[in-house]
């Protein structure tokens, strides 16, 4: 029986998808490999976004098809979003590949195309645009086996039509596409029997989800009311999945804050109180150059929405620093909306030009050494911030899903809270992976919570 390995890179939708990818290829009468080094396929998952992605994943690829002198029979596949991006070129590139697929294609075709490379083919190649019926993750997939998780990821939007200047995501993940919510349901119920008590629903812009080509079933009600797409999709999972305890969607955008929504989060029990909203910038005037739909002051009504409909809410965002023309004063208003919108985490990025998209054709003018000092003062307010809003948990008792063994220090355990806020406290005996445990908050850091079992 032949094995596999899979190299991770990018967001959260990677990471689902190299989960289908192994359930295809487990189904298909291949084996987890030990490790990377016994492998006789490894897959590279891969990410575009930025060039230092493209430029990890091009390193890995270079160094398995070397290590094919001592082991010749290896087979090295390339999936995700350089798959697309790069089309035949990626051969030029990496010589010896075996194969490469893309990410909406490669669920269907991933077997097969092993099977053949391991039979002695190279170079194959499939985009997603010639991908066959079988791409969606389907729920019988879950059957496949694998580790169990407490917490998964469900792909429910693909693609993305928003078109910001700077993003590759469009061109690489193509348009958008909702799936239908029955096979959502079924897929999340799936997981649920996998043991998930916590469900992430993805979408590169996830409050899209049913607002292009799309009907939604008429046998589906709402008792609770809703008219919108995303609002009826999380009653539905809520009601028909309840050993899903916590539900979260990501990724977030300010004009997808409706009322509805926030009535979702706020009186669907399960529905977290948690939301990722990417700001990008603080500065009207580099807001409108990024085409995001909205400025500040649109950015922080949706926030405010937020904080004052659903109680004790964490909203985290993705800031980009350095983009083309932005100024100290650009930068500055950057800071004062962050801080205005009281960001419980921010993820910061270094401007990357990519290919064909719009702003590429702009000259990258802020200089590497002044796109990592506004990455470091962003994050060390956000450090700043991040202990004051923790320190409001103190004293608190919060439901904490346990994790597992924290990374830091095996002796004590780590899990998340519904805001999703990392909490290390000492384990109980009896505690197990995948439980719900009470956790008297004791002191805080800005990243990290530390208390203790309240039993
Ligand atoms: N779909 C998500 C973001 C996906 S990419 C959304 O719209 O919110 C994740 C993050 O990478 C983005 O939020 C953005 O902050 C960052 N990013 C995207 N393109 C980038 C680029 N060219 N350079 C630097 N950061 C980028
Ligand atoms: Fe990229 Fe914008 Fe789409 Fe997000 S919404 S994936 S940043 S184009
Ligand atoms: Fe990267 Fe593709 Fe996700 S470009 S961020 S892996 S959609």
């Amino acid at each position: 029986m032949p094995s596999f390995s899979i190299h991770t890179y990018g967001c959260q939708m990677n990471v689902r998808d190299s989960e289908i990818l192994a359930r295809r290829l487990r189904a298909a009468g291949f084996s987890d490999a030990a490790s990377e080094d016994e492998a006789d396929v490894v897959l590279v998952n891969s990410c575009s976004v930025r060039e230092k992605a493209e430029e990890k994943a091009l390193g890995k690829l270079g160094m398995l098809c070397a290590a094919r002198r001592e082991r010749p029979g290896l087979v090295v596949g390339l999936t995700g979003c350089m798959a697309n991006r790069l089309g035949t070129d990626v051969f030029g590139l990496v010589p010896g590949l075996s194969f490469s697929v893309g990410p909406r294609a490669a669920a269907g075709a991933v077997a097969g195309l092993a099977r053949r490379a391991l039979a002695g083919s190279r170079g194959l190649f499939l985009s997603d645009a010639e991908r066959g019926p079988d791409d969606a993750p389907a729920a019988a997939d879950a059957g496949a086996g694998g580790p169990p998780a407490h917490a998964s990821f469900v792909t429910i939007l693909y693609g993305c039509n928003q078109r910001c200047s700077y993003c590759i995501v469009p061109s690489v993940r193509g348009r958008e596409e909702s799936r239908d919510p029955r096979a959502i349901l079924a897929e999340v119920r799936a997981e649920a029997a996998r043991g998930a008590k916590d469900v992430t629903l993805l979408g590169q812009s996830v409050m899209r989800y049913g607002r292009t080509d799309f009907a939604w079933p008429a046998d589906i009600s709402s008792p609770m009311g809703f008219t919108e797409p995303l609002p009826r999709l999380l009653e539905l999972l809520a009601r028909e999945v309840p050993a899903v305890r916590r539900l979260r969607f990501t990724s977030g955008h300010p004009l997808g804050v409706t009322a509805e929504l926030v009535r979702a989060m706020r009186e669907i029990p399960a529905v977290c109180a948690h939301l990722h909203l990417p700001m990008q910038s603080g500065s009207d005037r580099i807001l409108r150059d990024m085409r995001r739909g909205y400025d500040s002051a649109r950015y922080l009504e949706a926030v405010r929405a937020l904080r004052d409909g659903v109680p004790d809410v964490a909203i985290t965002t993705d800031v980009i620093v350095g983009y083309p023309g932005e100024t100290e004063a650009d930068f500055e208003a950057t800071r004062r909306v962050m801080e205005e919108a009281a960001f419980d985490n921010a993820f910061v990025f270094k401007y990357s030009p990519r290919p064909g998209t719009v702003s590429a054709a702009k000259p990258d003018d802020v200089p590497d050494g002044e796109k990592r000092r506004r990455d470091q003062v962003l994050l060390a307010d956000q450090d700043a911030r991040g202990r004051r809003l923790n320190d409001r948990w103190t004293g608190r008792t919060v439901e904490v899903l346990a994790d597992g063994p924290s990374l830091r220090n095996a002796a004590r355990w780590s899990g998340r809270t519904e805001q999703n806020k990392i909490v290390v406290f000492d384990p109980v005996p009896g505690l197990a992976r995948g439980d719900f445990v009470p956790v008297r908050i004791e002191s805080a850091r800005p990243q990290t919570l530390f208390g203790a079992v309240a039993l």
